[in-house]
């Protein structure tokens, strides 16, 4: 069976290929971390989108969307912290002179003890069969109990210095615990330094006056500056939530595994803004509507799950992550932060203006808090295309690649194949797929056999194909084929908007996800 890295570069290769994912700028040898989607990734890209900026603004009356400036004053950097603690805590290995996140290379380090204690658990489960009692087995296997303590040690060490700060003992752990360079093998390691990752630019003549401003790390920022705009000029009331999507940047150091990590990325953020005190409420109810949302989409539920941080943000009072299980490991996806009312207390400060909420309910003024939703459009297209990536082997020996992705986000919709290219069935294809094409992103394919047409469409993951046949022009009836089941179906060309319209419609996803 194939590693789980041989997939991942499968997978890398497939979106290539298949006009998802291209390296940016790559007939000059590319640029680190930075992509561009091609003619499927977009389809794909913008699908995602919009399930999330539907599910936020249709499915609640009191969320608005907004679209803000890349480029802010840059005192808003300034007060919202990431000028001054917007760094990651580096070490060099000096003879691959590759450059690590040293909180990285101790949480992998740590993921090592739990992969022995599951094996420890696997190997027991097998030989004990159905009396096998995971808990009781835990609480008493020496071997497992020796890996929780040594866990649990350098893990309060880990949790102890990230609230201090303190890069001299972050180093000591990894000396302590013998972490090698991935690429040497050594332990020839540097001391940790902090490394700020915004990038900056000038706006203005550079004569006099330039103005050095940075590429938002965040798009959270241009909806705490807007949010009283937009609470007057939409008579919003607390609690109510403002949504945007859009470009972020961020100087990664170690950005790798292709698109997890990019110096150019986009985030779909939400800003819930709620009574100070009601905010833990709120983010609980935040937490487990978007964790329906992941799951509306059928990867399987057991690919996601919570991890709650071990270091609060200066500015959080909780703080969550949605994982997903991608062939790396369990990786975040979405952060869900209780921001207290720390961002728009210190623009108050910085920029000298009033920006209280008067709440008519309480005939009170205060400054509400934050409970922030904020996912990575490129982490999510991630997670969905390494679930729905699957080499099947068939019968009769023939094998296929196919993208089980969710029907509602999957580029192309249906592709009209007429069996041959004559006798009055490309035009009769072209009939069907003109009156499909208001509703649904359609294909047309006529080259090569049915069988290799099939193939090309599982490689992008369109769910249906209609086959227009000799048959066709007597019956008005095509052939409807499956992607998932290759199930093949005789309907009626009338029947086509309701068998496609129950696959790919966004509501069925929207019922599941609303309480
Ligand atoms: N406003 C809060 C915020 O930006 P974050 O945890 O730094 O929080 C939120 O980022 C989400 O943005 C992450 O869960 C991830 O999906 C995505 N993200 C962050 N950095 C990224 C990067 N370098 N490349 C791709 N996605 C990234």
């Amino acid at each position: 069976m194939a590693s789980q890295e041989d997939v991942f570069k499968k997978l890398v290769a497939h979106c290539k290929e298949y006009g998802f994912v291209f390296p940016s700028s790559e007939i000059y040898d590319g640029l680190g971390a930075v992509y561009d989607y091609g003619q499927m990734g977009v389809e794909l890209k913008n699908n995602i989108k919009k399930y999330w900026w539907d599910s936020m603004v249709l499915l609640h009356e009191n969320v608005v969307g907004i679209d803000a400036a890349i480029f802010m004053h840059p005192t808003t950097w300034k007060a919202s912290g990431h000028v001054d603690a917007f760094n990651d805590p580096l070490i060099d290995n000096k003879d691959s002179k590759k450059r690590y996140r040293a909180d990285v290379l101790i949480e992998d380090h740590l993921a090592k003890f739990d992969e022995k204690i599951n094996k420890e658990c696997e190997k027991a489960a097998k030989r004990f069969g159905e009396s096998f009692d995971r808990e009781m087995f835990c609480q008493t296997n020496p071997r497992v109990l020796e890996n929780v303590a040594k866990r649990d040690a350098i893990h309060s060490r880990f949790v102890a210095a990230l609230e201090a700060s303190d890069l001299a003992e972050l180093k000591q752990i990894i000396v302590d615990c013998e972490i090698v360079c991935p690429i040497s093998g050594t332990k020839n390691w540097t001391d940790v330094r902090q490394f700020n990752l915004m990038f900056s630019t000038e706006m203005g003549s550079t004569a006099d006056g330039a103005m050095k401003i940075y590429l938002r790390p965040e798009t959270a920022q241009g909806i705490f500056v807007n949010y009283l705009n937009v609470q007057k000029t939409g008579r919003m009331k607390v609690p109510f939530g403002i949504c945007q999507i859009g470009k972020a940047f961020r100087n990664e150091i170690v950005a790798r595994q292709f698109i997890f990590r990019m110096r150019e990325f986009e985030q779909m953020e939400m800003q819930f803004f709620v009574r100070p005190g009601e905010e833990l409420k709120w983010f609980e109810h935040w937490k487990q509507f978007r964790l329906r949302w992941h799951k509306a989409l059928g990867l399987g539920d057991e690919k996601y799950r919570f991890h709650d941080h071990d270091k609060l943000a200066h500015y959080a009072n909780a703080a969550t992550d949605i994982e997903f299980q991608m062939p790396f490991g369990f990786k975040e996806v979405e952060g869900i932060h209780s921001r207290t009312d720390f961002d728009l207390s210190s623009h108050e400060k910085y920029s000298g203006k009033n920006i209280k909420y008067f709440d008519p309910e309480i005939n009170e003024s205060y400054t509400p808090y934050v409970i922030e939703t904020s996912i990575g459009v490129d982490r999510m297209f991630l997670s969905i295309m390494s679930a729905a990536y699957n080499e099947e082997q068939l019968e009769g020996g023939d094998s296929r690649v196919v993208l089980k992705l969710p029907a509602v986000l999957a580029p192309v919709k249906v592709c009209v194949m007429p069996l041959v290219k004559k006798d009055g069935l490309p035009e009769k294809a072209r009939e069907i797929m003109n009156d499909l094409k208001f509703d649904y992103k359609c294909a047309y394919d006529e080259k090569d056999s049915i069988g290799k047409r099939y193939r090309r469409q599982d490689a992008v993951g369109t769910p249906f194909c209609i086959t227009v046949d000799h048959q066709t022009l007597e019956d008005n009836c095509v052939t409807i084929r499956h992607r998932d089941t290759m199930e093949q179906q005789r309907v009626a060309i009338s029947d086509l908007h309701n068998i496609i319209g129950a696959e790919v419609n966004m509501k069925n996803l929207f019922k599941r996800i609303v309480e």
